[in-house]
């Protein structure tokens, strides 16, 4: 099943040509990475999904993005339901300076339809599906900010969690973390592909390897190359994706 599909995306900013002529298909409940060199449109096409360049100055977009049967460009968009629907977590982890609780029940709060009872259930099942409960259970009203980095980037996928995305979006999410954490990450990844669509931007060749069932290859703005990850990295189409793949620039 098609989770998002983007038609002739094509997004600048200015006279910054960005993404170029994007059209891409990506899979339910898969690990989709998204790779390439450094200022090609990652992030930028990461961010389109849940809207997250609207804020950026001089933006044009165009084309059509789906997310399920939801055009999520159309003017009736409600945008923090989409970012509820469609969550995001950033290369550098990001907690609110609140407590561990605070931080994971903060959607349900602002939603303010959920009692008391029900908010701490979902707390701790996003915690346990973010695999860090039982490092906090015990700490749950101390600050956020006191956790390691691996722990906070675990406690930002428990946030977006909370809120029963769809989609998961993660741009860059282990370029500033340890090995071990990293490795961490990477294996909650597959665990959570169950229950969510993971998108996940890297510089890291080998983590996409790893991790992901689809590989997108992106390079100067466009989709060079996309499919099964085992065949684009075995036998990839174009000779740039090759060229990427074994490091002649990057
Ligand atoms: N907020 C912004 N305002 C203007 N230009 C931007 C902004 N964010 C990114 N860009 C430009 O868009 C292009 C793609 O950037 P980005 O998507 O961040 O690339 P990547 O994630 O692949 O490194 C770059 O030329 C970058 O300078
Ligand atoms: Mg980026």
């Amino acid at each position: 099943m098609v989770k998002i599909r983007t038609s002739n995306l094509n997004l600048h900013f200015g006279d910054n040509h960005v993404l170029r002529d994007v059209n891409m298909e990506i899979q339910e409940k898969k690990v989709t990475a998204i790779i390439g060199p450094s200022g090609c449109g990652k992030s930028t096409l990461l961010r389109t999904f849940n809207r997250m360049n609207d804020f950026v100055d001089k933006l044009k977009i165009s084309g059509t993005i789906m997310v399920g049967d939801k055009d999520i460009y159309q003017d009736k968009m409600d945008l923090s339901r989409l970012r509820a629907k469609v969550g995001m977590v950033f290369q550098k982890p990001n907690p609110f300076p609140k407590t561990i609780f605070k931080n994971v029940a903060f959607g349900l709060e602002v939603q303010g339809k959920h009692s008391k009872c029900e908010v701490f259930s979902i707390v701790e099942e996003s915690l346990r599906a973010a695999w860090l409960w039982d490092e906090v259970k015990d700490r749950l009203h101390s600050p956020a900010m006191a956790l390691s980095g691996g722990q906070q980037q675990r406690l930002c996928i428990a946030r977006a969690l909370a809120n029963c995305p769809e989609v998961l979006l993660l741009d860059e999410p282990t370029s500033a973390l340890d090995p071990q954490s990293t490795a961490k990450i990477e294996e909650l990844c597959l665990a959570l592909k169950d229950r969510v669509s993971i998108l996940i931007v890297t510089h890291n060749i080998a983590q996409a390897g790893r991790i992901s069932d689809y590989t997108a290859f992106m390079y100067l703005g466009e989709l060079v190359e996309f499919g099964e990850t085992e065949k684009v990295f075995t036998v990839p189409k174009d000779k740039r994706t090759e060229a990427y793949l074994t490091g002649v620039f990057g």
